[in-house]
């Protein structure tokens, strides 16, 4: 359906004529094109996959990999190079356990304080279970990743770079590619945390050339529980699995198993089917919309936003560098849950609080974290008049200005 009210393309939207949703960077909506496709398959042919010897499973099969055959087009990989997963979360703990093994004894891992906790937490039990070492590359005036630091950072015990693409409170995006190259003149094994930025940007793994990446199906206008985890085809090869169950293996015996070639090896068990399925749609929703259009479209109305944020004296921004449309603030002497409350009532719908990255928030110097406004490509002027003017009614309840 082609319409300039991008609204109406979202149920929830329509649903809910009234509501401001500003939260795209917490989870998209869902289009009702993703709803359909996953509807479709519970409707048509919702049977299990790679197992039944009937035509209704075989379409099923074909649907689930053609999924994976979009997924792995979209970011300029192989098909065998996108394992699915629950999410992002559980895409970057397994690319942790599954090279636990490379890590001796003082080796470092290096890492940034603008990881979301998902990017970091794996390796900081990893490194005090292994005795090896976590580091934070200091980030710049601005809170940002920069390659002079990350050069600096370098020592001859670096093994790993767990980084993220773009922050989910600065909006910034991290300069991966001569970072990455870097990288790899130095041995580093480099594994990128895309969550962020995949609905704003188009994402190509071969150009990056990073050894692993994992974003959310969510965070791309596509269900939940779904995720991506890519990973080179020669680096995936040589790991074992972490999970073992049905569809993974081929021969069994009594004391000894082999596994299937790459990908399915690392999917035990009945996957989210629909929810791959859903995910393909999704990236035909987004391709659709065009990535350019709407990368312009929530520029100009971030942009506006900046501008009108600036001028209110007890507004603090903390990112006006942000490149991708996530604006982090707080409104001077409220707690960012009291303003969110407020907030909420006018039917406006932020996030507030940490952010699942505590560690950017202690950067800031922001003890009860921020508020975050981010937007989606439904997202208009009209949207951010409205947050602006409860801005301005939460500094009179507060404040009585
Ligand atoms: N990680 C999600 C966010 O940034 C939930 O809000």
């Amino acid at each position: 359906m082609e319409t300039s009210n991008k609204r109406l393309l979202f149920p929830l939207l329509v649903n809910h004529p009234h509501f401001i949703y500003l939260d795209s960077a917490a989870t998209a909506l869902k289009p009702q094109c993703v709803l359909d496709k996953m509807n479709e398959y519970y409707q048509l042919y919702g049977v299990n996959i790679h197992r039944g010897v009937y035509q209704l499973s075989y379409e099923a099969s074909l649907a689930y990999e053609e999924a994976r055959k979009k997924v792995a087009d979209w970011i300029h990989s192989q098909e065998e190079e996108i394992v699915f997963t629950r999410n992002a979360t559980e895409s970057l703990n397994k690319i942790c356990l599954m090279n636990a093994a490379m890590l001796n004894q003082d080796d470092e891992i290096l890492t940034t304080e603008q990881e979301h906790h998902s990017s970091v937490l794996p390796w900081m039990h990893l490194a005090g279970k292994n005795q090896c070492r976590l580091r934070y590359l200091p980030l710049n005036e601005s809170g940002e990743i920069t390659v002079e630091v990350f050069k600096n950072a370098l020592t001859p015990k670096t093994r790993i770079l767990a980084i993220t693409y773009a922050s989910n409170v600065m909006g910034t995006i991290t300069p991966l590619s001569e970072i990455i190259r870097i990288a790899h003149q130095n041995n580093i094994l480099v594994i990128v945390d895309a969550s962020q930025i995949v609905a704003h940007q188009r994402i190509n793994v071969k150009e990056l050339d990073c050894d692993y990446l994992a974003f959310s199906g969510h965070k791309m206008y596509g269900p939940t529980g779904i995720g991506i985890l890519y990973g080179k085809s020669k680096l995936l090869k040589k790991l074992d699995p972490i999970e073992y169950g049905g569809d993974m293996n081929d021969d069994v015996d009594l004391h000894q198993v082999t596994i299937k070639p790459i990908p399915h090896r690392f999917e035990a068990g009945t996957p989210a089917i629909a929810e791959a399925i859903g995910l393909s749609e999704a990236i035909s929703f987004l391709e659709e919309q065009g990535m350019d259009v709407i990368g312009k479209k929530e520029q100009t109305v971030h942009q506006y936003a900046l501008n009108l944020l600036s001028q209110i004296d007890d507004v603090i921004v903390y990112n006006p560098k942000a490149v991708l449309p996530i604006i982090a603030f707080n409104i001077k002497g409220v707690h960012p849950h009291d303003a969110a409350s407020f907030f909420d009532g006018n039917q406006i719908a932020i996030r507030a609080g940490h952010h699942c990255a505590q560690l950017m928030s202690k950067w800031l110097h922001a003890p009860h974290g921020t508020l975050r406004a981010s937007l989606g490509l439904f997202n208009t002027k009209q949207d951010i008049d409205k947050l602006i003017a409860t801005i301005q009614e939460v500094i009179h309840f507060f404040k009585g200005a």
